[in-house]
């Protein structure tokens, strides 16, 4: 690929074009670069290249005639053909903002030209009848039109095959995936006090490719929720951010939970509803302590509780064919033992529904003791992913038990069951 940088100052692109990745790639013939200098195509003795701007303001504008004839004179060896082929480019602040896909689609072209404003900028008549592409490399105002066309060369040249050593680091880069990348770490596996993740030193190719995936997965959500918008996630990767779903995505990483989760601090206002169980005998150690496993018990019927309070019983939704879900992800935080014959108080609360999961948010009290009056005993979140028995296949959440979850968390009234007939046939 072949390099046309059109500008008033040459020297500028010394450092960058003679060292670095692109020099590599000069001398492997994969890249070539032509400089020109546009005072060189000036009319006039003293190589003007500017001119004050018509009609008065700041600042002086870069005349048309020289950079016409300076493009003219840099595609004058190509073909009519590849001439039409070739981009010319106007760096410019006002331009469409770079991207991968962008660089991708220029990387394909048989060469570029690169126009560097300066100045107050470039006659308009340049914009509208020279450059085929006005590109900016971000939101903010440089001196010149030099450091963008860099940019643009660096980012471009990597989509060039054979300039970066494997094609797949190309593709695994941040942005160019879809997500930003996963944590890279190289030798020593023990730096300070800082190790590895030890994951990475399992040899576990399965486990650490997932591991990445969700690193990726957090990373994105918690610096650029806008690349997730735009990604197509498989299905297990939108369970995995809806477990994610109420973490701040601007929360500082230390106050998160390990992986990204962390139980929620919430109180018994937060919720709209609740519910009570018992502590039974069966669910109790020799000394009275219920086992950590009978809380997964109180989940249970905390959630069987909140949608028969909707109406409807989510055991005869799964036998009549209509929607069956389980438990793929849970995160319980214990806070306090909870003993036999205590009466708990569930309150449970939907916090998501996306496409084929949803979130339940649950906070567990146990009576008070002496004069505490606000016993949190276990906080936590679940996620339920909807799923076909029949296929093992994920499922979406009806539309009517979203908007049955949804309008009772807003207003804490359930809507009538009538209007959603296939979930009027689990109905009490
Ligand atoms: C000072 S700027 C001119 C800005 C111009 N007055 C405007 O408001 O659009 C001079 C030159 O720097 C280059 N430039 C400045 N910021 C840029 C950016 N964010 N992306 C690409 N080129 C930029 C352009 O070539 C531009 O012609």
């Amino acid at each position: 690929m072949r390099f046309h940088i059109l500008t008033l100052f040459p020297e500028a692109f010394k450092g960058p074009l003679e060292h670095s990745m692109l020099e590599r790639a000069r001398q492997h013939d994969l890249l070539s670069f032509q400089l020109t200098d546009i005072r060189d195509y000036a009319h006039d003795v003293h190589g003007t290249a500017d001119d004050y701007q018509f009609g008065g303001g700041a600042g002086m504008v870069m005349k048309p005639e020289p950079v016409f004839e300076a493009v003219e004179a840099a595609l004058a060896g190509y073909s009519p053909q590849e001439r039409a082929a070739i981009p010319i480019v106007l760096t410019s602040p006002q331009g469409k903002l770079l991207d991968q896909q962008t660089a991708q689609a220029l990387a394909r072209c048989p060469a570029l030209v690169l126009i560097c404003g300066h100045y107050a900028g470039v006659d308009e008549r340049v914009r509208q009848h020279l450059a085929t592409h006005e590109i900016s490399i971000g939101d903010y105002v440089l001196t010149g039109g030099e450091l963008p066309a860099m940019v643009i060369m660096d980012t471009v040249a990597r989509f060039v095959p054979g300039v970066v050593g494997s094609a797949e680091n190309v593709l695994e880069d941040s942005i160019t995936s879809g997500l930003l990348q996963h944590p890279l770490y190289t030798r020593p596996a023990q730096f300070r006090d800082l190790a590895v993740p030890d994951i990475l030193l399992s040899g576990n190719h399965a486990r650490i490719a997932r591991w990445r995936r969700e690193e990726s997965l957090r990373r994105t959500l918690s610096q650029r929720p806008d690349l997730l918008a735009k990604a197509a996630l498989p299905e297990e990767d939108l369970v995995y951010l809806n477990s994610l779903g109420q973490e701040s995505p601007s929360a500082p990483l230390s106050q998160r939970g390990v992986g990204g989760i962390s139980a929620p601090r919430l109180s018994r206002t937060d919720f709209r509803f609740h519910t009570q169980v018992r502590v039974r005998w069966n669910e109790c150690d020799p000394q009275g302590i219920a086992f950590n496993g009978a809380f997964m018990n109180y989940l249970e019927v905390a959630h069987a509780e909140y949608f028969r309070n909707l109406g409807f019983s989510i055991y005869a939704l799964a036998r009549s064919g209509h929607f069956e879900s389980a438990m793929v992800k849970v995160d319980l935080e214990f806070k306090a033992p909870a003993r036999l014959d205590d009466l708990l108080e569930l309150y449970l609360r939907v916090a998501r529904v996306g496409r084929s999961s949803f979130t339940l948010e649950l906070a567990i009290y146990g009576p008070p003791l002496g004069q505490s009056g606000d016993r949190l005993l276990a906080a936590g979140r679940a996620v339920y992913a909807g799923f076909d028995p029949a296929s093992a296949t994920a499922r979406p959440v009806p539309d009517g038990i979203r908007e049955l979850a949804e309008h009772f968390e807003a207003t804490g009234e359930a809507l009538p069951l009538a209007r959603f007939p296939r979930l009027a046939e689990a109905a009490l």
